[in-house]
């Protein structure tokens, strides 16, 4: 058990909120919640009356053609864009006017948020800088052996995790695409989220590559029941692991449910002819 902690102040919130100061009614089903959520880009309407709900544990994909606004609804759960109107709750708080770091202290996590991949440094100093930034320990001189010794055991755990510990030396620059897109998972994983975000975690990639992802994603899923959303265009992932499906089209929510029910969807249907193969 002791690898797996997180290093001492490694824990997410130095601020309030005790886990037994949560009210009765969020509880842990409604991870994630947006009530009627917009954001209007000068006359263009990126996301339109979105209102979205997400479980604990979920592993929920959003999908949707071209422009359809699923980016933007990412960038207004991890804080990026603020919401013309509307409200974005995440677990027992109103998180609409709060900033990046704070939701990144809350645990929603993106890749590529707070920390970014080095690619002049090895797989293992890229991880070790991510877990030394969750535990607030980044610029210190000098850290106590029992502190490195904590830091080294969660970039061993987090190398393994996500199966870059026989790479741990190589320099990230130079490691294929695929990988490279690993490295930032495990920066992700050490920030110790409670809800990961995934943008097109595949994109760019070869089978191999791809495969590869698609384990990662459903291993961190399955064995560590991490609550997981994920933007993906490729509908053979989408319906092969996600347990739920949210469609964005045109700023709002065309579909939502099952593979099975997506997959039969009249609406849906329509609004991919033409833009997925
Ligand atoms: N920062 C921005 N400024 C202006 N328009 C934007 C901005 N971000 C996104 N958009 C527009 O909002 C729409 C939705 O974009 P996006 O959320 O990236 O869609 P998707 O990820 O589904 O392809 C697009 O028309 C896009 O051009
Ligand atoms: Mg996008």
């Amino acid at each position: 058990m002791s690898a797996a902690e997180p290093p001492q102040g490694a824990t997410r919130a130095p601020s309030g909120g005790s886990e037994a100061a949560k009210p009765q009614a969020w509880g842990h089903t409604n991870l994630l919640k947006l009530d009627n959520v917009s954001r209007h880009f000068g006359s263009l309407k990126a996301v339109q009356n979105v209102s979205f709900s997400m479980s604990e544990g979920e592993l929920r994909a959003v999908i949707g053609p071209n422009g359809a606004g699923k980016t933007t609804f990412f960038n207004l759960v991890t804080g990026f864009v603020p919401p013309t109107s509307g409200d974005i709750w995440f677990d027992d708080e109103n998180i609409r006017d709060r900033t990046v770091v704070h939701r990144v202290r809350k645990g929603i996590v993106r890749t590529f948020q707070i920390t970014e991949v080095f690619p002049d440094l090895s797989v293992y100093e890229n991880v070790r800088v991510g877990v030394e930034t969750a535990a607030g320990l980044n610029g210190r001189p000098w850290l106590p052996r029992s502190v490195r010794n904590d830091v080294a055991a969660r970039v061993d755990e987090l190398l393994a995790v996500v199966g870059l510990a026989s790479k741990a030396d190589r320099v990230v620059g130079e490691l294929a695409h695929g990988d490279q897109r690993v490295v930032e998972i495990a920066l992700a994983l050490a920030m110790n989220p409670r809800l990961l975000l995934l943008d097109e975690p595949t994109a760019g990639m070869g089978d191999t590559e791809t495969d590869h992802m698609v384990d990662l994603v459903r291993r961190l899923h399955d064995e560590r029941n991490l609550s997981i959303l994920f933007i993906e265009h490729d509908m053979s992932i989408v319906f092969g692991i996600a347990q739920r499906i949210t469609v964005l089209d045109q700023g709002r929510v065309l579909a939502e449910g099952s593979a099975d029910e997506i997959s039969r969807n009249e609406a849906v249907r329509a609004a991919y002819l033409g833009t997925e193969a």
